[in-house]
């Protein structure tokens, strides 16, 4: 094992003033308990990237529950606590939050079931993780503070850019590490390692992953689909023949194109601030749907789910992505831009991506852009609020009269608020009879 190396400095200039003060805390808590206390696992790895890392996971030997209970106490902080398991979580009064486990060994009573836990030290706790990368711990306690614990090589994998297991059983007793091994590849633009690859081979072969739970497969799904670099990990999937077990009946090549565009489509839409506030995740579950009958991808969300505000959208941008393409990227298109922007503004923005990954040419992605800045612009100033303060209740009425407003606006024939007000007036007074 190599001991020694002491990556303190590193854990300054790395990790926020919030996250180093926890970590020393921790240290100070343990040494009063007698315990040894760790950070392990993503945030070893993250300090030594010098990435961004906010999850703290500490593993102590000794009792977890005690250490997390004398470090909530140092600030203010309340415990979660999870005796079977031995674990908890602090969090404090600003949201900020720590995961504290006691050190184990996890027998796994049959593949892809959940741990029965036995106490144990560190470095059995970090031999039943899934990667060397991340199978890395530092020591928290006194003078030791800031020493790499490091058995599996961890820190040679991750200067080497390589994805591998600690045992050979490892996608077995967990088959999401599949995914994982997948996301933390692409991700980092790391390469699976050769003995690892067979393995991963191997247990797609044996059909692992057909005995996870749904829970869990979507779990490790939506973490991939939340990724800025999800487009090549599904892509990455389907190579590894991994795609028909998260995407039953979805044929991936006919999706592909679509897919290998949306990455750079987000982005885009990110740049041009037409994304805020919308759910990534749901981008790319539309875009691998698009290609499906609506039959079929209510079903895929049935299978993980989602609820029915995310299935609607989902529906949605299934059934009516076509129409909407067809109508507004038409050559010579001479219908008014409010009709256009009326086609665009029904489909949910998750779908946003999708369409430009399907827009080929410039001029088309431009008239995207060009129909979004308008939709931007013509937002009306006035509201339901406003319809309110006239004296009406509220009712379908108010939709219809607002999106009235915002199709003038988008015409041209309304240009200010008060010209705004007055339209919604006249459009009352004339549908007085529907109120
Ligand atoms: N882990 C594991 N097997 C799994 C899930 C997690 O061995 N199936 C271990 C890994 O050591 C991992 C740690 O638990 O580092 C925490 O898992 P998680 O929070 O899912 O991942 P992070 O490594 O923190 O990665 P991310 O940056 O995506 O949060």
């Amino acid at each position: 094992p190599s001991r020694g190396d002491n990556i303190a400095d590193l854990m300054r200039h790395n990790l926020g003033p919030r996250e180093w003060d926890i970590l020393r805390r921790a240290g100070e808590a343990a040494a009063g308990l007698g315990y040894r206390v760790f950070a392990a696992g993503g945030v070893v790895r993250d300090i030594l990237l010098g990435a961004g890392n906010l999850d703290v996971d500490l593993v102590v030997e000794g009792d977890g529950i005690a250490l997390a209970e004398a470090l909530a106490a140092s600030g203010e902080g309340r415990v979660r606590a999870h005796r079977h398991f031995g674990t908890a979580e602090v969090l404090f009064p600003d949201g900020f939050k720590v995961d504290v486990a006691t050190a184990r060994v996890e027998y796994y009573e049959f593949p892809a079931a959940l741990p029965r836990v036995e106490s144990s030290s560190i470095r059995q706790d970090l031999y039943r993780r899934d990667f060397t990368i991340n199978a890395m711990a530092v020591d928290l306690n006194g003078e030791h503070f800031g020493d790499l614990v490091d058995y599996f090589g961890g820190r040679e994998d991750l200067q080497q850019g390589l994805i591998r297991v600690l045992y050979n059983l490892s996608f077995i007793e967990d088959p999401t590490r599949l995914l994982r091994a997948v996301r933390f590849e692409q991700r980092y633009r790391f390469t699976i390692e050769p003995q690892t690859l067979k393995l991963v081979q191997e247990a797609v072969q044996r059909e692992v992953l057909q005995r996870v739970s749904v829970e869990r497969l979507w779990d490790e799904l939506k973490h991939i689909l939340m990724e800025p670099a999800a487009g090549k990990m599904l892509d990455r999937l389907d190579r590894l023949g991994i795609w028909p077990f998260v995407f039953p009946g979805v044929t991936y090549w006919e999706v592909q194109p679509v897919l290998s565009g949306l990455d750079r489509a987000i982005k885009m839409l990110q740049d041009w601030d037409f994304l805020d506030g919308v759910e990534g995740w749901l981008c790319y579950f539309i875009a691998a749907l698009h290609w499906s009958t609506p039959e079929a991808a209510a079903e895929l969300c049935r299978r993980y789910h989602l609820n029915k505000r995310q299935t609607e959208k989902v529906l949605n941008s299934v059934q009516n992505w076509r129409q909407v393409l067809s109508t507004v990227w038409k050559q010579n298109n001479h219908r008014p831009n409010s009709e256009l922007a009326h086609l665009i503004l029904a489909l949910p923005r998750e779908a946003y991506p999708l369409l430009l990954s399907l827009l080929e040419e410039e001029w088309m992605r431009h008239r995207f852009h060009q129909l979004l800045l308008l939709i931007r612009e013509s937002r009306p100033t006035v509201d339901g609020k406003y319809i309110k303060s006239l004296g009406y209740r509220p009712g379908p009425v108010f939709r219809r009269a607002l999106d009235a407003v915002w199709q003038a606006r988008l015409d041209g024939q309304v240009k200010n608020s008060d010209e705004e007000k007055a339209f919604i007036q006249e459009f009352l007074r004339r549908h007085q009879g529907e109120i």
